[in-house]
């Protein structure tokens, strides 16, 4: 089969790359080794897809070159986004801080891109392995040897994503079809992820698992003030895995679990007012109980808030503003949502998102080095560079 453009992998960037270079008329094969197309699509957002964000910058992304990201989300904005998912007559709401949810599913935005990809004549094949990939001499294109058969075309993209979740069919391929064509690839690592801790205080949050509450938490000069959810094994909730993108394996976590407030101040109201009750009582009134009260058996117990001296007050003050830990690692892959490193950008143009290296060949999405944050900020990711380089495949 000849086409003028083959994608591989039918996720977020691929399926936009597909139906954008579809409409300028372009014969598109989308091919995908899944027995499903957009499966991380279906998932994401907790059913509910968190598919932008009203505010998205380059800021909101990290990338060994921070500069790359910044022109292809100045060419297709949420807004773009949004008129199309209104178009499509799709509700959805602001969650918070900016992040857009489906009201109804996850499979809203899925049947969107497929319904485009229909329009613009594009053909999907699932449960389609690409065996070899071959550059044709001469007039340049592609040679794919696939087990639905041979297909040829001009450019051919890739679109494969990151390693998160192995089991929903993620895979290296994208790194390799890099490696094959000599376009360096930067090392990877499981982000957007929980935090595993096995210290001494790995009890005391196992016996918290459920528990969740607002916090701002930080790694070196970067802070998120988010909700913190304890687990079994460690930390996750918004403010980890935000986190989690910062994070270096050996540094600390720092975790102010009472934000806008200042727990000394505090006590020395309730004493000067002459509360009477018992410091894990009056806490409880701001935090969860059961969190107070691990919280204080760690530190200096409970009494009455009259009777905590200055030394004591210092020990609280830093174990609820200034708690620190140092995980022992993260839930890797498994859990993540998603992968940090990839395709080095320096490889591929920020404009066409063609390899410099290699003409005709393009890369698009969670493959390249372009990490966004938690709350949409991924999918933007991949609607703006599967719409820039359906511009040019
Ligand atoms: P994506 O992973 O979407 O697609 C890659 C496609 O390539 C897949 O269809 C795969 O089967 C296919 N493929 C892989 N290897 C192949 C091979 N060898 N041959 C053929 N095909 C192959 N982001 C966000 O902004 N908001 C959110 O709410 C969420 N929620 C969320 C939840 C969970 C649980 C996860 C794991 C991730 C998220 N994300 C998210 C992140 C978001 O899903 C992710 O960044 C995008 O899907 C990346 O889009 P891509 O198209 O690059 O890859």
């Amino acid at each position: 089969m000849k086409v003028d453009c083959i994608v591989i992998g039918a996720g977020a960037a691929g399926l936009m790359c597909a139906a954008t270079a579809g409409y300028r008329g372009r014969s598109v094969a989308v091919l995908d080794h899944a027995n499903k197309v957009g499966k991380k699509i279906l998932m994401s957002g907790g059913g509910r897809c968190n598919f932008t964000n009203f505010s998205v910058d380059a800021t909101n992304y990290l990338s060994r070159n921070p500069h790359f990201c910044k022109s292809a989300l100045s060419r297709y904005r949420p807004q773009d986004f949004i008129e199309l998912v209104d178009r499509h007559g799709i509700n959805y709401h602001e969650k918070t801080k900016g992040q857009l949810f489906c009201d109804h599913k996850s499979s809203d935005i899925l049947q969107m891109l497929l319904t485009e990809c229909d329009y613009a004549g594009v053909e999907i094949s699932t449960h389609c392995t690409v065996v070899k990939i071959e550059q044709e001499q001469g007039d340049g294109g592609f040679r794919l040897r696939t087990s639905l058969g041979d297909y040829r075309c001009q450019s051919l993209v890739v679109a494969t994503g990151g390693l998160s979740i192995p089991t929903m069919g993620a895979t290296g391929f994208g790194y390799e079809v890099a490696g094959q064509f000599g376009i360096q690839c930067l090392p990877r690592w499981a982000s957007l992820v929980p935090f595993t801790i096995t210290d001494k205080w790995q009890p005391v949050i196992s016996a918290l698992a459920g528990v969740s509450l607002d916090v701002v938490a930080g790694v070196g000069d970067q802070q998120f003030s988010d909700p913190l959810l304890f687990t079994h094994r460690g930390l996750s909730g918004p403010a980890m895995l935000q986190i989690s993108n910062y994070w270096q394996p050996g540094a600390p976590l720092t975790i102010d679990f009472l934000p806008g407030h200042n727990l000394a101040a505090l006590i020395t109201e309730w004493r000067s007012s002459g509360q009477k009750g018992e410091l894990k009582t009056l806490l409880s009134a701001i935090l969860p109980k059961r969190f107070v009260q691990a919280w204080l058996e760690q530190s200096v117990g409970s009494r009455q808030v009259q009777q905590y001296s200055d030394a004591e007050l210092d020990i609280l003050q830093s174990q609820f503003h200034r708690w620190t830990i140092t995980p022992s690692g993260t839930e890797g892959y498994r859990t993540a949502e998603v992968t940090m490193g990839g395709v080095n950008t320096d490889e591929v143009s920020s404009k066409t998102f063609e390899a410099k290296k290699v003409p005709g060949l393009y890369f698009v999405g969670e493959v390249l080095d372009v990490t966004g944050w938690l709350g949409g900020y991924n999918f933007q990711w991949a609607w703006a560079s599967g719409f820039c380089a359906g511009q040019y495949v």
